[in-house]
């Protein structure tokens, strides 16, 4: 049986001026190890002072090297790379309380590596704005 070795390798990314509150991560400190056609949660866990929304939160997990995007939670919407397709997950139950880990299944030789976990909590304000017509002058 192959055994693959996924390396954790973690960033925080915040996006300056947009996150009010204070926002730590937390990884695993040691490669987290895997074995081939099995699945692996790769931890990444955050705390905040924030009461957010899950529509404030985006999570991105790329892999580190290539910044490819393995999977993105934006808007309240998962979207994933297409060499991923079916394979990765978040879980949804535990974004709020700050779990933003990625289940990744069957895992293959290719997936060997370093991924990075990039949190971000920022307020989507909107304004509704009106729009008429003015009317043709008489
Ligand atoms: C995140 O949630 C998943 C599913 O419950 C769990 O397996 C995993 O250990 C959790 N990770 C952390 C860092 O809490
Ligand atoms: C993931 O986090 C959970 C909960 O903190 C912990 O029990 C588990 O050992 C962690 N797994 C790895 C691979 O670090
Ligand atoms: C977050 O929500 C709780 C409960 O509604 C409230 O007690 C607390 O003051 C809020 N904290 C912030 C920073 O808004
Ligand atoms: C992904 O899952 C969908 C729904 O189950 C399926 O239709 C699709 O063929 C799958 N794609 C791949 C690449 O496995």
């Amino acid at each position: 049986m192959y055994s693959a070795i996924l390396s954790a390798y973690f960033a925080v990314h915040l996006l300056l001026g947009h996150c009010r509150g204070d926002l730590t991560i937390q990884v695993p400190e040691v490669p987290v190890v895997a074995i081939f056609g099995k699945d692996v949660t790769l931890n990444c866990s955050f705390s905040t002072n924030l009461n957010f929304s899950l529509g404030d939160l985006s999570v991105i997990w790329q892999l580190t090297e290539t910044r490819q995007m393995v999977h993105k939670y934006s808007l309240r919407q998962d979207q994933q790379a297409d060499s991923f397709v079916n394979r990765t997950a978040l879980f949804p139950d535990e974004l709020a309380k700050g779990n933003a880990s990625l289940l990744l299944r069957h895992v293959r030789i290719e997936d060997e590596g370093s991924f990075t976990c990039f949190v971000r909590i920022e307020e989507h304000l909107s304004a509704p704005i009106k729009l008429q017509l003015a009317g043709m002058a008489p």
